[in-house]
């Protein structure tokens, strides 16, 4: 039987809603989406998924909700691009009393990884995949065998003496408007880095600016393949149902 759930994605810029059919792994709604509240304080978030939530068509059943900061037994521990009220808040509890539901809270880039890995650009790839969004941070995923390492927030490894992310993220690429053989140069030198830890048989390659994909591919350089991401703008939301299917 079909079984229909509700991801939401929190990212720096905009919240993302839509329903999923979480055998298939694919959307079955509109994607939808609101800005994300200035500043993003863990009430003000809420309040505007609860909005959102309540354009949506019914849905019952666990909702999943991915987060831009480290989550640990359904805590927020950090807040890179988000209000610093969110260290220590239970996110899952907070909008679970919104909506009335059970709610399963995970870190936005595991929720894109999780996604990719099982019914986009990872679908059977085995060994060792690191999974990165480039967005308003750097958001990273690393599988091993598929089965998830969460929380490995690559974005904020230390380079060219500041956070990964605040060197090649693609809010930086904007913000410093740097062309794609500018930004790429630096996407690689980050790439290498993370291929001298961790060996990874594979990057995917994901946020929004993948879907530009095509324009910049030529330009990476990395030790091991670069695969775009498949699912998009799409992918938060969707991993995010995944993971309330799993652990809801
Ligand atoms: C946060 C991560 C998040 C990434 C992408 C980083 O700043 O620390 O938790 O996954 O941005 O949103």
């Amino acid at each position: 039987m079909e079984r229909i759930l509700l991801g939401i994605d929190v990212g720096g810029s905009s919240i993302k809603a839509g329903l999923v059919d979480v055998e298939a792994g694919r959307l079955v709604s509109e994607l939808i989406s609101t800005p994300t509240p200035q500043p993003a304080s863990p009430q003000a978030v809420v309040d505007a998924i609860a909005k959102l939530v309540s354009r949506m068509p019914k849905s019952d059943g666990p909702v999943g909700f991915a987060f831009p900061s480290v989550v640990k037994n359904g805590k927020a521990r950090t807040a890179a691009n988000v209000d610093r009220a969110w260290i220590g808040t239970d996110g899952a509890a907070l909008l679970g009393d919104a909506l009335g539901r059970k709610v399963v809270f995970l870190n936005d880039a595991d929720a894109a990884g999780i996604a990719e890995m099982h019914v986009g650009a990872g679908r059977g790839l085995r060994g060792t995949v690191i999974v990165l969004t480039f967005g308003t941070g750097i958001g990273s995923a690393l599988f091993n065998d598929g089965v998830l390492w969460p929380n490995t927030e690559f974005g904020h490894v230390e380079f060219h003496g500041k956070d990964a992310e605040l060197w090649a993220s693609a809010r930086v690429r904007t913000e410093e408007r740097l062309d794609f053989p500018a930004w790429i140069e630096r996407v690689n030198e980050f790439l290498a880095y993370m291929h001298g830890l961790l060996w990874p048989d594979a990057f995917i390659f994901g946020g929004g600016v993948s879907d530009r994909f095509d324009e910049f591919s030529s330009l990476l350089r990395s030790p091991c393949p670069v695969y775009p991401a498949r699912l998009g703008s799409q992918a938060g939301v969707i991993g995010a149902a995944l993971a309330a299917a799993h652990f809801g």
